[in-house]
């Protein structure tokens, strides 16, 4: 990848080493291309204003440039080649003029996009555009007629260069005004270029591949074949070219959503029944019409373009419907002939109202029972979302949730779950009659937050499930991926080692914030999903068998007792290992959908045995009138992520790590504000490969590959822990500052930080008013110190180590009273969390105390425990402190006593803390004595 990518770093990067390229770099080579075409603007420009004396270092300098695009400009459909040959003869004839015109437009084509729409940008006669147009631009563009969507087909030839012009005419000459989209091919001639090109040519939807195609690229670094490696046949090197099967999986697995065709002469069918067949969309005879090609491209487009639900919605919306039927506000009359209330009408304009209904006919299907378009559109959504099936669920991730817990939980199993998990998943175990076992995450006291769950605590869990005999009672884990401040597990390794233990254990992840990470390929094998499908493969490979037996043979069948089990890395028996993994995914958090749109997508072998209960957990939890814009609105962020989530995943995480360089390296920001980096957010034992930083000098993709394989955990980019401490403001405070002066919204703070996330929505105009706004803030405290003297100074040194030294420990789960623990001798801690739920309705078996009362203090030391009556969760943190039945200590107190967050759920300072009281408490314990 010498070339395109190692010279597209966002800061040109130059001067490092030739054969390697770094993460942020790989990142923002898209956004480095346009800023490469920018300065080549400015430099023609410059070229056609500057004297003969200036213009021949300028013209150098313009070469060196255009030499420096080429490479990547040959994966790219705009400018083209024609455009480009134009500019090589406008460059080669000293034509100045005309060449910073020609380099102006496909700069700023490419700068907005506007390629993809406007056929000014193709043509390479600004005079005679018309005539020029059928030869050079997507003929279907700029012709009056409603958009067309524009995308990028890549062609892998086998043929010589000199053949490229021609296929690309071939295909072009196919296009018709009533085709649906319009496309522009991009011919490679090798294996690693078509890697190339659809790592960095986002408009790459299709590839059609032409058996006899060379493997290696004239631009292809080590770096590359290192990444490549693992996925590429030993031998294709050798053999001078590659099957088309391979590439398209190594395709498929950078890209899953792209379409792949393959072209061949030889044997159609042998390819078409070949094992890695099942990545290629279809085969054609090399010989067959081209037009059956440009058709099977078109409609596999269509395939994912199309979203069956909000279509329908449409057309049901431009239908003259009388409506009998409760909902006044479906067709809006009530709105726009109101006296009162008709700005609502035109604030939301008429189509919401038209498209609005209670009835389940018309082909609006039913969410409750999907036959219709709602079950064609969450197939398509479990193909985008890598499931087997996929649920939509109109209120939120709190619900899919508790749907998952209550299909799966019956009383008396065990769930494992990290205490810090959503409240969702405590209230779904409440409600399912599960006894949680709680265990801890790893603290990070000094933020005032947790991290993730460790891999070591679940083993050692389930490892004392399995001595005391519980294990069979074991149903679920629970974990929370990512967290709320950007903790990414290692899936994969967890299920492994887990199913090692417990080979039918069930797995809830909970993605609410990582829906989109699927559409990232550095971040799809950390998800439920990516991980799930690992497994699978896996299991059934031959390579997963031996080594699964040379560690039986090491270890013997999994002992409680055997100390060494915890430092290993358990391999399941891929014979019984069951693959059963449910992924809960806020859809509205990180792609296009409206507040409230979830989905759950399932990868469960055993699905069939739990079908049943799962309908009735939906039925429980499910409005019978959900909200169809939610529902559409889940079939359109669908749509964009199938066509367009990479493009946006790549950029959101550039700019995110664009972000974070900003912070850290400013003389002055940083002074006060820093984004934590991975290495501070994850303890060291957790990061093997000693990653520290995206951005930091010598972290090339491969090793960061390989850290995202390997490592326990790793840092979401996206997710920026922005410390304020350093700058005197405890996070609730500074987020006020930020939306009350500058009109930015946060949302999560903890005691010394506010979170920052970087979404597909973002831009590097929103990164620039975060920037001025740290940077305003810093001037004036500079000012502030500089202008108070030494009071001012050691007031605010005061308030700096209060907010970062002097905070408070975190508390861990404590235990379930003995009353609510069917043995209190048990090592691990699950307990009838229900029970002590329940127990509190009954306002006799309650007290209350205040937080400062001295009675706590007492009780802590002499008795009788106390314990909680409620679920009591302070925002922030947002988790947890204490649970119904669970035993409050002097950490839980102390930690309570020192939180100054204004919002804790489950709490009220006047009247103290809910406690459930000793007779009470007594009394169960006798009664379940009796039972
Ligand atoms: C980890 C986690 N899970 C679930 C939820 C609930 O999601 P929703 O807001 O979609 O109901 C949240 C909300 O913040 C969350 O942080």
């Amino acid at each position: 990848m010498t070339k395109p990518a190692d010279k597209a770093g966002a800061n040109g990067a130059k001067g490092q080493s030739a054969t390697r390229i770094e993460l942020n770099q790989f990142f923002s080579a898209a956004e480095a291309r346009v800023d490469r075409w920018r300065s080549l603007h400015r430099l023609t420009k410059a070229l056609a204003a500057s004297d003969a004396s200036a213009s021949e270092r300028v013209r150098n300098d313009v070469k060196a440039l255009v030499d420096e695009l080429r490479p990547l400009e040959e994966l790219n459909g705009y400018p083209g080649p024609q455009l480009m040959a134009q500019l090589d003869q406008q460059l080669e004839a000293a034509d100045a003029q005309a060449l910073a015109r020609t380099v102006q437009r496909i700069s700023a084509s490419l700068l907005s996009n506007s390629y993809r729409d406007d056929a000014h940008a193709w043509s390479d006669d600004e005079d005679n555009e018309s005539r020029m147009a059928d030869a050079i631009l997507p003929p279907t563009l700029g012709r009056g007629q409603s958009r067309r969507p524009y995308f990028e087909v890549l062609i892998v030839a086998a043929g010589e260069r000199a053949t490229w012009p021609e296929l690309r005419e071939t295909f072009r000459k196919l296009r018709r005004d009533d085709d649906a989209f319009v496309y522009e091919p991009v011919v490679v001639g090798s294996f690693e270029d078509a890697v190339l090109a659809t790592l960095f040519n986002y408009n790459i939807q299709s590839v059609i591949a032409v058996e006899g195609f060379g493997f290696a690229s004239k631009h292809a670094s080590p770096v590359l074949r290192e990444i490549l490696s693992p996925h590429v046949p030993a031998d294709a090197v050798d053999r001078g070219g590659d099957t088309s099967g391979s590439l398209a999986r190594v395709l498929r697995m950078l890209r899953p959503e792209l379409d792949f065709f393959v072209v061949t002469d030889t044997d159609v069918a042998k390819l078409a029944g070949a094992e890695d067949s099942s990545s290629i969309r279809r085969v054609f005879y090399g010989v067959e019409e081209p037009m059956e090609i440009h058709l099977a491209v078109l409609d596999a487009i269509k395939d994912r373009y199309e979203t069956p639900y909000f279509d329908n919605l449409k057309k049901y919306a431009a239908r003259p419907m009388g409506t009998f039927h409760a909902l006044p506000v479906a067709r809006g009359k009530s709105i726009f002939k109101s006296n009162w209330i008709r700005d609502m009408g035109e604030f939301y304009g008429t189509n919401l109202f038209l498209a609005e209904s209670s009835a389940t006919t018309g082909g609006l299907d039913s969410l409750l029972e999907p036959t219709g378009n709602i079950k064609v559109a969450q197939d398509k959504a479990a193909r985008a979302y890598g499931g087997d099936r996929t649920f939509f669920v109109t209120n939120g991730t709190s619900t899919s949730n508790k749907i998952i817990h209550q299909a799966l939980l019956t009383p008396g199993d065990i769930v494992l779950i990290d205490r810090d998990c959503h409240k969702s998943h405590h209230y779904g175990i409440v409600l399912a009659g599960a006894q949680p076992l709680y265990i801890d995450a790893y603290p990070l006291t000094q933020y005032s937050m947790y991290g993730s769950l460790a891999i070591k605590p679940i083993k050692q869990a389930l490892l004392q499930l399995k001595a005391e005999g519980k294990l069979d009672r074991a149903k679920m884990l629970v974990l929370t991926n990512c967290t709320f401040d950007g903790h990414v597990a290692n899936v994969e390794r967890t299920m492994l080692e887990c199913l090692a233990i417990k080979p039918d254990l069930v797995f809830l992840w909970d993605e609410a914030w990582f829906g989109y990470a699927r559409f990232s390929p550095f971040l799809r094998g950390r998800t439920a999903m990516g991980a799930a499908a690992k497994l699978k493969a896996m299991f059934s490979d031959p390579a997963y068998q031996q080594r699964y037996e040379k560690q039986q043979a090491e270890i013997g069948a999994i002992d409680p007792r055997n100390p060494k089990l915890l430092d290993m890395e358990l391999l399941p028996d891929p014979k019984k290992a069951r693959i059963r993994v449910y992924e809960s995914d806020s859809v509205h958090k990180s792609m296009s959908a409206l507040r409230q749109g979830s989905i759950i997508v399932v990868a469960d072998q055993d699905f069939p045995k739990v079908e049943a209960a799962f309908k009735e957990a939906f039925f429980t939890h499910t409005s019978t009138s959900p909200n169809l814009q939610i529902i559409a609105s889940l079939d359109l962020a669908r749509r964009q992520v199938e066509l367009e989530g990479y493009e946006l995943v790549q950029r959101a995480i550039q700019l995110a790590i664009e972000v974070r360089r900003e912070i850290n390296n400013h003389p002055l920001i940083s002074k006060y504000f820093r984004a934590a980096t991975p290495a501070e957010m994850i303890p060291a034992e957790y990061r093997r490969s000693e990653f520290q930083d995206y951005g930091a000098p010598g972290w090339t993709i491969a090793k960061t590959a390989k850290a995202l394989r390997e490592d326990e955990f790793f840092l979401d980019p996206t997710r920026i822990t922005l410390l304020c401490g350093n700058a005197g403001y405890d996070g609730s405070q500074f987020k006020g500052i930020l939306a009350s002066d500058y009109d930015i919204q946060i949302n999560k703070t903890s005691r010394n930080s506010v979170l920052v996330q970087i979404n597909i929505n973002n831009t590097r105009s929103d990164m620039a008013h975060l920037i001025k706004a740290l940077a305003d803030l810093s001037r004036s405290i500079e000012k502030r110190l500089a202008d108070g003297g030494d009071a001012e100074r050691q007031a605010f040194a005061a308030r700096v180590k209060s907010l970062v030294e002097d905070v408070p420990d975190l508390p861990n789960f404590s235990r379930f009273h003995d009353a609510f623990r069917d043995d209190p001798k048990s090592k691990t801690s699950e307990g009838h969390m229900r029970a002590a739920y329940y127990m509190a309705y009954d306002a006799a078996s309650c007290e209350y105390i205040k937080l400062n009362d001295s009675r706590i203090d007492e009780r802590l030391r002499n008795g009788p425990e106390l314990v909680s009556a409620k679920f009591v969760i302070p925002y922030p943190p947002g988790f947890p402190i204490m649970v119904p039945g669970q035993v409050v200590t002097a950490e839980t107190i102390a930690f309570m006593r020192k939180l100054d967050v204004k919002e804790i759920h489950g709490f009220n300072a006047n009247k103290g803390l809910e406690l459930l009281n000793p007779d009470a408490l007594a009394g169960h314990r006798a009664q379940s004595s009796q039972r």
